[in-house]
């Protein structure tokens, strides 16, 4: 079972958060959490007036539960409002031997919570359950124009093994996305 906390972290700032594991009885905070980052930031896949479907979140919560290597993780501040999300997942989902080695992750905070360490913590967490599920290489794709999500993970130790020109078209604009990737022993 793929759980997770809670743990307590205190942000740069002195604010508490909690991290665990996504509870589907809680995926109403999803909601909010997904119309303010799509609000915020182009850099995620989340669109203002595209609002996932809340059975399908529930569902994948509840699924991922069950699964060893499938970490869906929920960053809660001291109101209980989710301010930060995480997913980690085999690359594959049909648990191909030869690639059963390979994880990927995404990760995304609201803006107010910026700074405050948590992407770093979050990075640690994912890369210490793929240790622990035999996962040695993590890759993610990260927007060129992404400063502080780029810093974020070349500081962790992630390389940057290409460029995806054009991966995306944002707001009547093309834009190149990093594939990045790290081996952990
Ligand atoms: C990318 C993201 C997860 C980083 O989270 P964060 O909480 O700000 O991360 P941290 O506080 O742990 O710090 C990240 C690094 O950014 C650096 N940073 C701070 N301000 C910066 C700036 N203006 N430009 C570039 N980097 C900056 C910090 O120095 C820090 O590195 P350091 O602590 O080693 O010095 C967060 O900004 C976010 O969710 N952004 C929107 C969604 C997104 O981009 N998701 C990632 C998609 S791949």
């Amino acid at each position: 079972m793929a759980v997770f906390g809670p743990e307590s972290f205190v942000g740069k700032s002195g604010r508490v958060f909690e991290i665990r594991n996504c509870d589907p009885s809680w995926v109403d905070l999803f909601i909010p959490f997904q119309e303010t980052i799509a609000a915020e930031t182009t850099h995620t896949l989340m669109v203002v007036g595209r609002p996932p479907a809340v059975e399908r979140v529930e569902r994948m919560w509840r699924e991922w539960l069950e699964q060893p290597v499938n970490l869906a993780l929920a960053v809660l501040d001291d109101r209980g409002h989710m301010v930060g999300h995480a997913i980690f997942m085999p690359s594959r989902s049909d648990d191909h031997p030869w690639t059963r080695h390979v994880g990927r992750f995404a990760m995304m905070l609201v803006r107010e919570v910026w700074g405050e360490g948590l992407g770093k913590a979050l990075l640690m967490i994912l890369e210490n359950h793929a240790k622990k599920t035999g996962i040695h290489r993590i890759e993610a794709e990260v927007r060129v124009k992404n400063e502080r999500g780029v810093r974020l993970y070349l500081n962790a130790g992630f390389k940057i093994e290409g460029t995806r020109e054009k991966a995306a078209w944002i707001n009547g604009q093309f834009e190149d996305e990093y594939t990045i990737a790290k081996w952990v022993e």
